[in-house]
């Protein structure tokens, strides 16, 4: 068939309007364009491309789109999570279309993240309404509004399409982000074993890069099955921060796009898992009065049945103070890189003035837009833990380095799990080949 065929099969059913209305404030912008609707060519052989990538730019825009779900607590609406740069701000725009691929351009309203650190780009939702929104299956954002139903661009899948009572997890965790040479191997090892002891089932972690030892452990456990690595190649699109203060860390955006991975998650989890843990690779969200998650929860949850954000103070182990015996300095692990926990008891103490970071245990059903210490909308209120019922064990280099052991707290609660601990740390050595098996 001739190229003019082809365009004349494009057949445009509707155009609304003409008038194009702009509302810009400092977080939200509106754009209201002509709906326009156009089906592809019939072919059923064809299958609208996807995107390969977590991370997608939109075409003529500095702006990327990540990931698509609808938002069944909002009218289903389709939320595309993005990461927009906010001084470049312009009309987007939203193509959706169904599986018998007949597309809708609509305006969107683009909501950027509140908490953006001064950096020029930030995560952010952008939304999109429209006619039998419910039936799409593909979307993409687009800064042209007769843009739609080209075939050689990539869509992203919609997911969350249904909503589920039933989840396959109970808890995941979720690690926003492991980059550069980060090589922390025993660990790593020994909290992914606590965690399963705790009574987690799904890890995921959103990684740009790793050391070669640690990538040799990640991949035991993806095919373990509890671990999820997320591809998260955020350094071949921007320059990304090392930390969350621009003044000390130069770059695009804060801390390798760490919000944009931490709501991606909550997003993907929503109806795979009834709780989901936001903590960074070397925190232990640990009950102190339960003897796992689930008995935890259930008490958190019976005592505070509408709350869907659980706040949890974070405490500092500092990984220069050991503890005296030696008793958990085993030479089976002399040769593992990292650091062992078991070895760090001592916990600093808080300071007056200065709050105790938290992270957070998650309904994500209730969360609408997370940061990192608190979520920045959700359904439900939070509520912050009692540090004596549930704290972070967070063994580190030392905040209040100045202190001596006798000015730090014995904390000894990774103790009470030494046995089991120690014998299927052992066996995860064993068999992702860092220990001998006949040891
Ligand atoms: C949506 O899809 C369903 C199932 O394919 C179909 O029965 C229904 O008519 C569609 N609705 C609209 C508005 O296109
Ligand atoms: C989740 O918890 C429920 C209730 O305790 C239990 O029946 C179910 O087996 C658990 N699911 C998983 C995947 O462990």
């Amino acid at each position: 068939m001739e190229k003019g065929k082809v365009l004349l099969s494009l057949l445009i059913v509707n155009i609304i309007g003409i008038l194009v209305l702009v509302h810009m404030n400092s977080h939200t912008y509106y754009i209201q364009a002509p709906e326009t609707i156009k089906a592809l060519p019939p072919n059923n052989k064809f299958k609208i491309p996807e995107a390969s990538f977590l991370i997608t730019p939109i075409k003529d825009s500095k702006h990327f789109m990540v990931s698509a779900f609808i938002d069944h607590r909002l009218d289903g609406v389709i939320r595309v999570i993005s990461i927009i740069n906010r001084n470049s701000l312009q009309p987007l725009y939203c193509v959706y279309c169904s599986a018998e691929q007949v597309c809708r351009t609509v305006h969107t309203e683009v909501q950027i993240h509140s908490d953006h650190f001064s950096f020029p780009y930030g995560a952010s939702d952008v939304i999109c309404k429209g006619k039998h929104i419910q039936n799409a299956t593909h979307v993409i954002i687009t800064t042209d509004k007769k843009d739609s139903a080209d075939l050689k661009i990539e869509y992203l899948p919609i997911k969350n399409k249904a909503v589920q009572e039933t989840f396959k997890f109970n808890f995941t965790v979720c690690i926003s982000n492991l980059f550069g040479d980060y090589n922390n191997v025993l660990q790593f090892a020994q909290t992914m074993e606590m965690y399963k002891l705790l009574g987690v089932q799904h890890v995921v972690i959103y990684k740009t890069g790793c050391g070669p030892d640690l990538e040799k452990l990640l991949k035991h456990y993806e095919t373990e099955g509890i671990l999820e690595i997320v591809p998260w190649p955020i350094d071949h699109f921007l320059n990304p921060a090392s930390g969350w203060n621009i003044k000390h860390h130069k770059g695009d955006i804060q801390y390798y796009g760490q919000l944009v991975t931490l709501n991606e998650c909550i997003y993907r989890h929503m109806y795979q898992s009834k709780y989901v843990l936001l903590n960074d690779i070397d925190e232990i969200i640990m009950p102190y009065k339960h003897t796992s998650l689930p008995s935890l929860m259930e008490d958190l949850q019976s005592a505070h049945p509408s709350i869907g954000v659980f706040l949890i103070e974070n405490h500092i182990f500092p990984k220069t103070q050991f503890e005296e015996s030696g008793k958990f300095k085993r030479g089976e692990w002399n040769n593992i890189p990292g650091v062992n926990i078991m070895e760090h008891i001592y916990r600093e103490p808080s300071r007056k003035n200065i709050y105790n970071p938290t992270k957070m245990i998650v309904n994500p059903r209730k969360v609408e837009q997370t940061s990192v210490h608190s979520s920045l909308k959700n359904f439900g209120g939070s509520f912050h833990v009692p540090f004596n019922v549930c704290r972070i064990v967070h063994v580190r280099v030392p905040l209040q380095g100045h202190l001596t052991k006798e000015q730090l707290f014995v904390d000894k609660r990774v103790w009470d799990f030494e046995q089991e601990l120690i014998q299927i740390v052992d066996q995860t050595l064993k068999l992702s080949g860092f220990l001998k098996a006949s040891i």
